[in-house]
């Protein structure tokens, strides 16, 4: 990641990051880590590291590059973002956060979310005392048709796709129309689960538009959610705003070196294999769900949602058997399960506990 200087950057897309970004921030020095001013020598002792290492892993007691370049390169390979366009950190947690703390003013911006959806978009807003314009999705868990009167004066608009907890989508098209009506605010699309629904994605729009920004992450179809290892893809005028705020070493060696496996050719052709062995078994779910009355919602990523009529009864039933499967305190969601799909083995322990 090159940090121009803004008078590099290209008018108009200068004028967007510049424009939503924190005042404060544009006149902000990012913190100069030793790793990142970097020199040339062979006696490194310029960043209080220890000589010794300890581990088993190389390099281990050195600080790691600020951003990767073999897994900026990894990921863009995989996804046919540009390497300048992206940005790796500690999940899409952590990308959710740095997006607030970059564009939004304590006390005074907002950003807006359609629930029922992924529930840190409004708690990381909150703790950074930053407003949440809580919109709803339709009853068919769309975007609602007036959204650009809807989100009011939302900085950072948040749009779910595939959705969680509900597990719809929405067709590009509509997501595209959003971002081409809000050129002046930061349209945020959550790809968490998109492995699982690849042709939804909106990441190759990135190029066209400055105000897009797609969040993905390891967590889900790659399997390494104990990793914490997530992308921001953006413009480059975004994911430099962003780089003055991230932290001076955000994603830890032994991380990289997991994510790198996981983003080689026999890593993704595992992910895929996974997410096709994952949705086999999330359809049989999904019709031993439906067998029992449940109402199921079409599931685009690694989960379904039901709704019971008696959904007190099937969590007793699914506790005594040993099973954790997550509810909800919304009250939207009162009567509803959300499954999150498994191996084999233990979808079949499943399926003939609720046929029970
Ligand atoms: C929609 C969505 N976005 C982001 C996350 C967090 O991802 P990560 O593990 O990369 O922080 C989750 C985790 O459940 C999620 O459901």
């Amino acid at each position: 990641m090159t940090m121009d200087t803004p008078a590099q950057l290209n008018s108009a897309q200068l004028n967007l990051a510049r424009r939503l970004a924190r005042p404060e921030l544009l006149e902000l020095q990012p913190y100069e880590s030793a790793r990142r001013i970097g020199g040339r020598g062979d006696i490194w002792i310029n960043a209080n590291e220890s000589p010794f290492n300890n581990s088993r892993l190389d390099r281990v007691n050195r600080y790691p590059e600020c951003q990767p370049p073999e897994l900026i390169s990894a990921y863009s390979q995989y996804s046919g973002v540009c390497a300048d366009n992206i940005i790796a950190g500690r999940g899409a947690d952590e990308a959710i956060e740095l997006l607030i703390r970059t564009f939004c003013v304590p006390g005074v911006d907002s950003i807006a979310c359609f629930g029922p959806t992924y529930g840190m978009y409004a708690i990381s807003a909150r703790t950074f005392n930053v407003g949440v314009n809580a919109l709803s999705l339709t009853t068919s868990y769309q975007l609602p048709e007036d959204i650009m009167a809807q989100v009011g004066s939302a900085k950072l608009v948040f749009i779910c796709n595939p959705n969680n907890p509900t597990g719809t989508v929405i067709d590009r098209g509509s997501i595209e129309a959003v971002v081409a009506g809000l050129p002046d605010r930061l349209v945020i699309v959550d790809e968490a689960y998109i492995e699982f629904c690849p042709d939804y994605s909106v990441a190759e729009l990135i190029e066209k538009y400055d105000n897009l920004v797609v969040l993905r992450t390891l967590s889900k179809a790659f399997a390494l959610a104990g990793a914490r290892c997530g992308f921001l893809l953006a413009k480059a005028p975004t994911c430099e705003m962003v780089m003055r705020v991230i932290a001076p070493y955000p994603v830890p060696l032994p991380v990289s070196e997991l994510a790198c496996a996981a983003l080689s050719e026999n890593g993704i052709a595992l992910m895929r294999e996974q997410v096709a062995e994952l949705k086999v078994n999330g359809e049989r779910l999904t019709d031993t769900l439906r067998s029992c009355g449940a109402k199921v919602l079409s599931a685009n990523g690694n989960f379904v949602l039901a709704e019971f009529d008696e959904p007190k009864a099937v969590t007793a039933r699914l506790t005594q058997a040993g099973i954790v499967a997550r509810t909800y305190s919304d009250p939207r969601l009162s009567n509803c399960i959300r499954f999150s799909f498994s191996n084999k083995e233990e979808t079949d322990y499943l399926i003939e506990q609720l046929s029970q």
